[in-house]
């Protein structure tokens, strides 16, 4: 994928060395370090070995490469977690995530948002290191932007996360990596009750012959929790949780290991430090305290076979969505735009099969709220194909499979928490 700013980390590297160069020869730097000397002070960090080496890494890193921050940009909804800026503005004035009724409309809004000129900047270093520049000595490395507790946004802050290990360190990434919320945009626009669709499963959820009344939302192809799903899953928090013969908790990775520990481990390739990968990168999992004395590999039983266990039940839900016979859930092949082409056998990509003539024109289920713009054409065709109805047991089915798919790990994060969101889901649907 190709970069769209011109100044990726390295360039900008290379740039600064240059001018700290001038900056220390000419014994000067910037304002706020008088009573240090600068030669020593910039030079612990403006060095091959520490600022240097880190930006190469991060090149390899999808925070760097990637091209949401560059689409997002002036998206003050979606900032937050794609725009720099946007990021450190929700943490510094520790923005909230609930939802606010607009008395004028009687209409419920995410108040999770940033003012227009905060909507923008790509990652950098600074993005998760913000004290950078302050001291102007090693200690700017921390504090991290944020280690707090995190607010699920998908709750609108009725739930929280907060994974204490490693100095709560993975409170950073959960910040961004955490799903977004659905809302009930035929009624008040508040969240969607996850809750009531796990206490009546065989209650109606979506029937088109109910418009206006008992209608929360209008299923459509994008009808999702978004892609940062890891935070809640290695939490063990925001599935809808049915009952069913698995109960809910947690692996030992939730409370022993953090993020950090497994995607920044000892760099192996184009994996650990700064890339944030941790495909193929076993050296975080062999460590002392961990399991450095049953080292794992690839093919270790505890990696595979937990991986192709949790295969089989997402193969067995997503097989299970169906209406008439007919599977709800979207299939995508292509590698390039669906990232989890290997987590299943048929492919889903998490999105829904609905029937749209800009992202689906191939849907095989019936959009229930066509668009005014469509062709007449469009509109027999959708009219033509399987017409959608949900029981409380499929959407939140369709919920747990979204989160238990685009975790990506295929249940290394939180194997019990997985299964048991699956497994009781397929039970849900029986
Ligand atoms: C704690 C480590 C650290 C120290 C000490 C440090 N820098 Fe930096 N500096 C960085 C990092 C990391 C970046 C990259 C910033 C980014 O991309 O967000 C950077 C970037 C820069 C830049 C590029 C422009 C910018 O702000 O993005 C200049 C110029 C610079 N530093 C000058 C200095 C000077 C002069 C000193 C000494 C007075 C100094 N730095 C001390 C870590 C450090
Ligand atoms: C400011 C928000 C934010 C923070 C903080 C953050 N991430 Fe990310 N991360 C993102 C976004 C957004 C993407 C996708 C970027 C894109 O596609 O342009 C991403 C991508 C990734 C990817 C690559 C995923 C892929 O699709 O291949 C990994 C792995 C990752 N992050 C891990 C982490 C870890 C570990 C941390 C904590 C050390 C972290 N992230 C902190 C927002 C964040
Ligand atoms: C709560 C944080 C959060 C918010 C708010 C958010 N995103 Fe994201 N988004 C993420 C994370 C994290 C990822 C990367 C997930 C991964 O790759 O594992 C991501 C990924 C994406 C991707 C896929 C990028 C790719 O690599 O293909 C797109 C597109 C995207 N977001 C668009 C949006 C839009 C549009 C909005 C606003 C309507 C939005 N996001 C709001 C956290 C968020
Ligand atoms: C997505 C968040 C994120 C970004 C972006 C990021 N870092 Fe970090 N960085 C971290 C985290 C988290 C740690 C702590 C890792 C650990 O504890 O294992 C860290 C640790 C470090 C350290 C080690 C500090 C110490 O001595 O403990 C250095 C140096 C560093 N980062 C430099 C950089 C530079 C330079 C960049 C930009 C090229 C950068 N970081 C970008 C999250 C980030
Ligand atoms: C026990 C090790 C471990 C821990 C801890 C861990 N991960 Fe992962 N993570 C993995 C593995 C393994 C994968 C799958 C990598 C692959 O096959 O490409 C993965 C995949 C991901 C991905 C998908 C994208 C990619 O290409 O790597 C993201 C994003 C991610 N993890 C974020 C996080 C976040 C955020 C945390 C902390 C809340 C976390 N992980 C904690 C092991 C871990």
């Amino acid at each position: 994928m190709k970069k769209h700013s011109l100044f990726t980390a390295a360039a900008l590297l290379t740039l600064s060395s240059a001018m700290v160069m001038s900056l220390v020869s000419s014994c000067e730097g910037p304002e706020g370090i008088a009573g240090k000397d600068a030669n020593e002070s910039c030079t612990q960090c403006h060095k091959s070995d520490v600022v240097e080496i880190v930006a190469a890494q991060f090149e390899l890193s999808k925070h760097s490469y990637g091209e949401a921050a560059f689409e997002e940009a002036g998206t003050v909804g979606c900032a937050p977690c794609h725009e720099s800026e946007a990021f450190k503005y929700v943490c510094a004035n520790n923005t909230p995530v609930t939802f606010t009724k607009n008395e004028t409309t009687g209409k419920y809004v995410n108040d999770y948002s940033v003012p227009d000129d905060k909507a923008y900047g790509e990652f950098a270093c600074n993005t998760c290191h913000s004290s950078l520049h302050s001291a102007y000595d090693s200690t700017d490395f921390y504090p991290l932007t944020n280690t707090a507790a995190v607010a699920m946004t998908m709750y609108g802050g009725a739930k929280t996360i907060d994974l204490t290990a490693n100095e709560s360190k993975s409170n950073l990434c959960v910040k961004c990596h955490q799903p977004r919320p659905l809302t009930a945009s035929l009624k008040d626009g508040n969240v969607l009750n996850y809750a009531a669709l796990a206490a009546s499963p065989t209650a109606v959820f979506f029937d088109p012959a109910n418009t206006g009344s008992t209608n929360v939302l209008n299923p459509g192809y994008r009808t999702h929790v978004h892609y940062g799903t890891v935070g809640a899953i290695f939490a063990g928090k925001g599935g809808v949780e049915f009952t069913g013969s698995l109960s809910y908790s947690n692996s030992a990775h939730t409370t022993v290991a953090s993020c950090q520990d497994c995607h920044m481990a000892a760099v192996t390739g184009k994996a650990g430090g700064h890339t944030f990968n941790a495909a193929g990168n076993f050296k975080g999992c062999n460590v002392s305290g961990c399991h450095e004395s049953a080292p794992l590999d690839a093919s270790s039983a505890k990696f595979a076979d937990t991986r192709t266990a949790v295969k089989t039940l997402l193969n067995t839900l997503g097989e299970k969505i169906t209406v008439n016979g007919v599977e709800v859930l979207h299939k995508n092949s292509d590698a390039e735009t669906n990232m989890w082409t290997a987590n299943t056998t048929k492919h889903f990509d998490g999105y829904l099969d609905i029937y749209d003539p800009a992202l689906n024109p191939t849907g095989l289920v019936k959009n229930p709220a066509p668009g005014k713009s469509w062709t007449d054409e469009q509109k027999a065709t959708n009219s033509a194909l399987q017409e959608l109805t949900l029981t409380n047991a499929q959407m939140g089915a369709i919920i747990n499979f979204q989160l238990c798919l685009r975790e990506y790990s295929l249940g290394i994060h939180n194997t019990s928490y997985t299964k048991a969101l699956l497994q009781n889901s397929i039970e849900a649907l029986n």
